[in-house]
């Protein structure tokens, strides 16, 4: 499963991509206004950090308006995916740029339905929001589960599937184990998969018992 980033914090982005780790970045109007800082300059820097994919999320509400947004925005860097809502008005916008070659992150995806109609407008990637529905007392996870089930009915439909809104590294194992090709995961929660408590415990005691051997390795 690909890893994607779900922010525009640039120091951040920064620490992971020394992981290797990052595949991808996601924004959005949130995130980037929690950042303070000018949209296109943010999405330029990201995207001198990331070789893959960075979403990019326009604005406007209507698809001419949206396409001339996206223009301005894929200009930014040849791996910048334009992200836009599932509407009808963004599936028209989906098309054409998937047309043009370029990719398209179809989001705010809520049922399989919708999951659908992105996939058939040439979606390169379908952002299915787990945390939300999970808010709404919905189960997020079976989504991804539904989805990927239409998906492998079809196999002449390349769009992958994206886990958004995930909250918790079982959201991630979850997403993992349902199938879903990339999952675009805070910073805070990426950290957190690394850690395990035995591990830590583990590392103490390796470490106590080199010291007793009073060796150095360098
Ligand atoms: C994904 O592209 C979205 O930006 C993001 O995952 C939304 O997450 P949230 O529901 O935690 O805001």
């Amino acid at each position: 499963m690909k890893f994607f980033a779900d922010t525009a914090d640039i120091a951040d982005i920064a620490d992971l991509a020394e992981t290797g780790l990052l595949d991808g970045v996601t924004t959005n109007p949130s995130l980037i206004a929690k950042s303070g800082r000018k949209f296109l300059d943010v999405i330029a820097e990201i995207c001198a950090f990331v070789s893959g994919p960075v979403s990019a999320e326009v604005t406007a509400t209507d698809a001419p308006a949206m396409l001339k947004e996206a223009h301005v925005l894929r200009r930014i860097a040849r791996n910048v995916a334009i992200k836009v809502p599932l509407t009808w008005e963004g599936l028209k916008a989906c098309k054409v740029l998937t047309e043009e070659g370029t990719m398209v992150n179809v989001t705010l995806c809520f049922t399989a339905n919708q999951a659908l109609l992105a996939a058939k407008a040439g979606a390169t990637f379908i952002s299915p929001f787990i945390g939300r529905l999970d808010d709404i007392g919905e189960d997020g996870m079976q989504l991804i589960r539904d989805i990927r089930r239409v998906y492998d009915n079809y196999p002449a439909l390349k769009t992958e599937i994206l886990a958004a809104s995930i909250r918790n590294p079982d959201h991630v194992t979850q997403a993992a184990r349902a199938g879903s090709d990339v999952a675009t995961v805070p910073p805070a929660v990426l950290r957190e998969l690394v850690r395990h408590p035995l591990t830590d415990k583990g590392l103490d005691a390796f470490l106590a018992d080199w010291k007793k051997t009073g060796q150095s390795i360098l």
